[in-house]
């Protein structure tokens, strides 16, 4: 490579180059003044080089050196040497080595900075937003950038010899219902109008299919004003796919291919396919949630039937109120849970809804509990023999509604498998869920809302019943999970206009209103659309569990804060009133 004002970068010189007259340039990593002579761990994204000032080499030179501190930026003029034996380092690429330096100059200053470069993650996450630029400085995050660059490369490769090809999408768009919050970009030229930021490109590809575009494949910037967690930023960015001519399988078919060699190159790591497909009743019914982590068992276990006839008020209370008890046995984990830990639990799970949460101790004969006196002999030998139980487990139960139930046992099941270590760090275990319902209906807006999107097509043999019975018609749709999380999410789309227009129909929009709103797909599609469909991963969410991080803000260079700001520009921040009176705003 073209190295500019320096001969070599700072993790390269090896023992091979011992003799050579080199520069290098870098940041100053970490200093040593052992009176006579100065150590300069010197630094740049290739790695750590040390540097050493002997007083004998120059005065002013060694003067100069004394005075440097963390994060100056220096350029040095040195021989490469073989370090003494004794005092080489096996953890540096570098470590064989020195440079003796001849001069020395000071590109930069820097102040003191707020942290240490060279300490990893102790450092405050709002501090380290606020100075990202050092934040970045650090390793870790240059390793992960590369990772993501490499990961883009793969895209690009994949893609481009499976036949796609990328089509960037507008930025500027209109807002169309159905989804998450928009950004909203006002409009100077039109008054009183807006433009909406997209929160994926799906519209638009699926017009490129209808163009006869075939295969379109985008790494897309995608945005949603919506409530942030650790895996999700109202700035994100999407692996978008989609296809002519093609049914679920194929989609998935072209998704895994892109896993096993992502996977592999990047960890080499071997996903093996095809993935298993789970279907979305079983997975809701087994762990809670159509995002289950597939790394470790301890699945919910259905126990209504049993919890009727205990005598414990509790779970008779909810089922009489139409709910059901489920539990889940933690192996051997009765020494872990104290009394004062079971009630950490407990709190844990009140916070998804639940009212308390039951356990169980198995012993060999009995169970303990405060509550096993409810529990008859016969019971007590069914719920033992249903969860398999064995002596050392811990047995947890809800009784609720069936919502609370899931959303209880499926947070608790993750919280329990993380602190039992029921999986080990590098293990990935993926795998589709599909036949989710095509509506689910909304309590708050009293009306039937597209599970996904309103443009998923439904099961063929489901179609006849979209009007009769919405809730059992199922949808060509599938979502990729990965260690528990939703990695990815796509669906064949509706390529018939009047299917289309019953789906609307379906979730409450009548024939103008969906003219308004979504015309121009409709129009398109009433102009030769192909069959459809595709998919989208959430490549920020790719990256995390690639590098086994649990916050996508670390792999994103410029994220923003749970409450959507950046700390280091200080958005979203006031503008001038001039700027508003421009947009008609003021
Ligand atoms: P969906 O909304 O499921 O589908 O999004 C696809 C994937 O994008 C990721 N993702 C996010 N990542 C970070 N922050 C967010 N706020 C965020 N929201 C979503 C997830 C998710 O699985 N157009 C459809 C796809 C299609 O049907 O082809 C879509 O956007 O990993
Ligand atoms: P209580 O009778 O309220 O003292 O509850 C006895 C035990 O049952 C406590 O461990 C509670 O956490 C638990 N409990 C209370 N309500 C429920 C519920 N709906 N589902 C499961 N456990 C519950």
């Amino acid at each position: 490579m073209a190295h500019g004002q320096r001969t070599h970068t700072c993790g390269e010189l090896r023992l091979a180059d011992v003799g050579k007259t080199v520069r290098l340039c870098g940041w100053v990593h970490a200093y040593r003044d052992h009176g006579g002579l100065v150590f300069i761990d010197l630094r740049d994204r290739y790695g750590i080089t040390q540097v050493v000032f002997d007083p004998a080499a120059g005065a002013a030179m060694h003067a100069l050196a004394r005075e440097l501190r963390s994060e100056w930026v220096i350029a040095v003029d040195g021989m490469v040497t073989a370090r003494p034996e004794g005092t080489r380092n096996a953890k540096l690429a570098t470590g064989d080595i020195e440079v003796r330096a001849q001069s020395l100059e000071v590109l930069n200053r820097a102040d003191t900075p707020p942290f240490e470069i060279s300490t990893p993650d102790a450092v405050n996450e709002e501090v380290r937003l606020r100075y990202r630029y050092l934040d970045l400085r650090r390793p870790v995050m240059q390793q992960v950038l590369m990772l993501r660059h490499r990961l883009n490369k793969i895209v690009h490769q994949y893609f481009d010899e499976r036949g796609f090809i990328e089509v960037e999408t507008p930025m500027l768009g209109r807002s169309t219902p159905e989804g998450a919050r928009d950004y909203l970009v006002p409009s100077r030229l039109h008054r009183g109008c807006w433009y909406a930021l997209p929160q994926s490109p799906q519209l638009y590809k699926q017009i490129l299919m209808v163009a006869g575009l075939d295969r379109y494949y985008q790494i897309a910037r995608c945005l949603r004003d919506e409530d942030l967690r650790a895996d999700r930023q109202p700035e994100f960015t999407q692996l978008d796919v989609e296809m002519s001519f093609v049914e679920m399988g194929d989609v998935m078919e072209v998704i895994e291919g892109f896993l096993v060699r992502a996977f592999g190159e990047l960890l080499g790591y071997h996903v093996s396919t095809p993935l298993p497909r789970l279907v979305y009743n079983d997975v809701m019914r087994r762990f809670g949630t159509d995002k289950p982590d597939l790394r470790f068992g301890m699945e919910i276990v259905e126990v209504t039937d049993l919890a009727r006839s205990t005598e414990f008020r509790v779970f008779q209370q909810a089922i009489e109120q139409g709910g059901v008890a489920r539990g889940l046995c933690a192996p051997q984990a009765a020494d872990k849970y104290s009394r004062k830990r079971l009630e950490e639990l407990e709190e844990f799970a009140k916070r998804y809804g639940a009212k308390g949460l039951a356990w169980l101790k198995v012993e060999a004969e009995k169970f303990s509990s405060p509550i096993e006196k409810f529990f008859p002999a016969d019971v007590q030998r069914s719920i033992r023999q249903r969860f398999q139980a064995q002596p050392g487990d811990v047995l947890f139960f809800v009784a609720d509604q069936e919502k609370t139930v899931c959303d209880t046992l499926a947070a608790l099941r993750n919280h329990l498998a993380a602190e039992l270590h029921l999986y080990r760090a590098g293990e990935f275990a993926l795998a589709w869920v599909v036949d989710f319902p095509l509506l689910v209906w909304d309590e708050e807006e009293n009306r039937w809302v597209a599970n996904h999107h309103p443009f998923t097509s439904p099961l063929d043999e489901d179609l006849p019943r979209l009007e009769n019975e919405p809730a059992t018609v199922r949808a060509k749709a599938y979502d990729l999970v990965v260690n528990g999380y939703e990695l990815g999410g796509g669906s064949i789309r509706i390529h018939r206009p009047e299917v289309q227009q019953r789906v609307f129909r379906m979730i409450g929009m009548d024939e103008e209103q969906a003219r308004k709103r979504f015309g121009f797909l409709l129009d398109a599609l009433r102009f030769g659309a192909p069959p459809h469909g595709g998919i989208a991963l959430g490549l920020d969410r790719l990256v995390m569990l690639l590098a086994g991080l649990n916050s996508i803000r670390d792999c994103i260079a410029f994220p923003k804060t749970q409450r959507a700001q950046d700390l280091m520009t200080g958005a979203p921040a006031p503008v001038d009133i001039k700027q508003l009176k421009e947009l008609g705003l003021a």
